[in-house]
C-alpha cells in the first residue's frame, strides 16, 4: 500500500494515507511538495514506521489525512463476519491506528489538524430514505457500516482532545468528496482530478 506525504508552500506537513489512486491522489496533487512513503493502514508496524519516516524527515507533523479505504461489494447476507472484519481493518482500525501513532508529532505542530475521510453511505437519513441511491444500494454493506464507526469515532476523538490529556488545539474533522470516479466504484461518478 502507499502513501504521499506532502509538504504544502505554507509549511504545512500533510500525511495523505491511500494517496497512490483516486482521492488521495487529487489531495496529494495539492501541495507543492511530494514525498512518498509506503505504509499499510492494517498493519500496526508499517504505520509506526511511517510515524517515524515523518518525525525524522520533518519533525513534526500538521494534517494525517486518514484518506485509505476500501470498499467489497457483496450481498448483505453474504457477508460473514470475517469479511466484515477485514473491511473495519482499513477504514475504521485503519483511522485508529495512524491516530494512534501520530500524537508525538501532532504535539510538535503549532496547528495540528486530523481528518477522517468518510461517505454519505454512513448517513441513517439517507439510507432510510426510500428510493435513494443509498437505500437502493445493498452491496457496500459492511462499508456503510466501517463509515458509520469513522463518524462516531471522530465526533468522540474531537471530545477527546477537548478533555485532554491530548492538546486541547488538535481539531479533527471527518470529510466525504461526494460521488468521485475511482477504483472504488468502478469509475462513476464525478471524474476524481475535478472536484
Ligand atoms: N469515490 C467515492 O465516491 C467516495 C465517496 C465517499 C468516500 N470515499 C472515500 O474516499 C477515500 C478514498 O477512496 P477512493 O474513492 O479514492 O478509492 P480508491 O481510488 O480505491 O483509493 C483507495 C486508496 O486506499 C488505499 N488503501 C487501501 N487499503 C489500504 C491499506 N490497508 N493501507 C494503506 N492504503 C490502503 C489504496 O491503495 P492501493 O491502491 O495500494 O490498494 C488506494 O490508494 C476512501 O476512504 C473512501 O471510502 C470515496
Amino acid at each position: 500500500m502507499s502513501t504521499k506525504k506532502r509538504q504544502m508552500s505554507t509549511g504545512t506537513i500533510a500525511l495523505v494515507t491511500g494517496a497512490n489512486e483516486g482521492v488521495g491522489l487529487a489531495t496529494a496533487h495539492r501541495p507543492v511538495t511530494v514525498r512518498p512513503v509506503s505504509i499499510d493502514v492494517t498493519d500496526d508496524e508499517s504505520v509506526r514506521r511511517a510515524a517515524e519516516f515523518v518525525g525524522r524527515e520533518y519533525g513534526r507533523l500538521d494534517v494525517p489525512v486518514n484518506n485509505a479505504g476500501t470498499l467489497v461489494r457483496r450481498q448483505a447476507t453474504e457477508v460473514s463476519a470475517a469479511d466484515m472484519r477485514l473491511e473495519f481493518e482499513t477504514n475504521a482500525f485503519g483511522m485508529v491506528r495512524v491516530v494512534h501513532a501520530m500524537p508525538p508529532l501532532l504535539r510538535r505542530s503549532p496547528s495540528p489538524r486530523i481528518v477522517t475521510v468518510s461517505s454519505d453511505s454512513a448517513v441513517f437519513a439517507k439510507a432510510a430514505e426510500k428510493g435513494s441511491m443509498f437505500a437502493r444500494s445493498h452491496d457496500p454493506f459492511a462499508y456503510s457500516a466501517t463509515k458509520t464507526a469513522v463518524n462516531m469515532l471522530t465526533v468522540t476523538y474531537a471530545n477527546a482532545f477537548l478533555d485532554g490529556p491530548e492538546p486541547a488545539h488538535v481539531k479533527i474533522n471527518a470529510v466525504t468528496p461526494g460521488y468521485v470516479a475511482t477504483d472504488l466504484n468502478d469509475f462513476a461518478g464525478t471524474p476524481a482530478g475535478s472536484f
